[in-house]
Formats: C-alpha cells, structure tokens, sequence
C-alpha cells in the first residue's frame, strides 16, 4: 500500500505507488497520473459523499478514455458503502453508470465478499463468481477494492465493472488500490 504521506492526501503519495516502483510500463504511468489526478480532486475537502462523487466521475471517464483499456471498456464505476442504519450492510454510494443495485448484504456478491474479506476482489468472468449481482446485464467483468481505514474496519467498497471478460490486471487493482486508499485518507466516516 502507498505510504501515507501528512494529514491530507498529498501529491507526493501520488506519485509514489510501491507497486509501480522503477517500472516505465505506460499502464503504470497511467495511474500514476491519474492518482495525482485524484490527489488534486482530494486535497482540502474531507465529506465522503463529495469525494466518492467526483472520484467515481474521474476514474469513470479517465478508464474509458485512454487508448490503453483498448477493447476492455469500463460500464460502472462507483462505491457502496456501510449502511449506519442497517447492520451488515452496504449502500449504494456515488457512481457513474447504469442504475445499479441499492443495498448488498455484507458477504453477498462480489462486493459483499470484499467487504466480508477486507481484500480486494477480482473476477475475470462474473458468470463464474457464486452469488454474483448482477446489476446491469452489460458487465462481464469486475474489481471490488475495500475502503479500510487503519483501524482495519471496511467503510465500503470501490466498485468497477468492465463489459468485456477479463478486463483488469495487477496494473488495474494496485493503482485502483492506491486510490481507494487516499480515498480514505482524504475522508472523514
Ligand atoms: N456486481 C456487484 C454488485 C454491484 S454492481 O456491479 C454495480 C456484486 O456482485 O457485488
């Protein structure tokens, strides 16, 4: 995981990313950027709602846009979060997409199984993984990331669907991890 770096999100965490470290894959300079990107977008503004909103919308447009998902294009990206009022629960949080799903059982589909888990989830075919949930009938492919803070309890989830099979790699969850994280850092729960 990336180093936290001071109290906000800063834009030195942003262009550090471990996993990233001395490699000049394009993918990898991808989300480099795209984490300060989302660093930029964090910084100064700690509300859940407005933070999840704005970096569902970046990741949203940024996955679809570069030339490097060429043919694995991204059809939702959002996050669920704990229900406060419903024990064991997640909520539909901000997202871009079709109308999705409004509340997910923790350990139920993929996103319960990542909360439930505290791990993050990738499923090359979702009419492979047991129990998944299907929202929109378009998605083919998933990642689940959790929002852990570091008292280790999940706060939600970041979700991202792609339309096509087998859409994300080690380059897709160490960088959409380490936005997840400053997601975290940058936010109060
Ligand atoms: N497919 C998810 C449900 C949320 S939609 O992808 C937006 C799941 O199985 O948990």
């Amino acid at each position: 995981m990336p180093q936290i770096v001071g109290g906000s999100c800063s834009i030195r965490m942003a262009s550090f990313i471990p996993g990233f470290n001395n490699t000049l894959d394009p993918k990898a300079q991808f989300y480099l950027e795209l984490a300060s990107e989302c660093a930029s977008l964090l910084e100064g503004q700690r509300n859940l709602v407005t933070n999840t909103a704005n970096i569902s919308s970046l990741v949203y447009h940024s996955l679809l846009e570069t030339p490097l998902r060429e043919g694995k294009p991204v059809n939702w990206v959002g996050f669920y979060l704990l229900d406060a009022k419903k024990a064991n629960s997640l909520i539909l949080g901000p997202f871009q997409g079709k109308p999705a799903c409004t509340e997910i059982t923790i350990g139920r589909g993929v996103c319960g199984t990542s909360a439930l888990e505290a791990k993050t989830v990738v499923v090359k075919d979702v009419h492979e993984f047991p129990g998944h949930i299907a929202c929109d009938a378009a998605s083919k492919s998933e990642i689940v990331v959790p929002l852990t803070t570091p008292d280790g309890k999940v706060q939600g989830v970041f979700d991202i669907d792609a339309s096509e099979l087998d859409a994300f790699d080690d380059f897709d969850r160490i960088g959409l991890e380490a936005i997840a994280a400053m997601v975290v850092e940058a936010s109060d729960f």
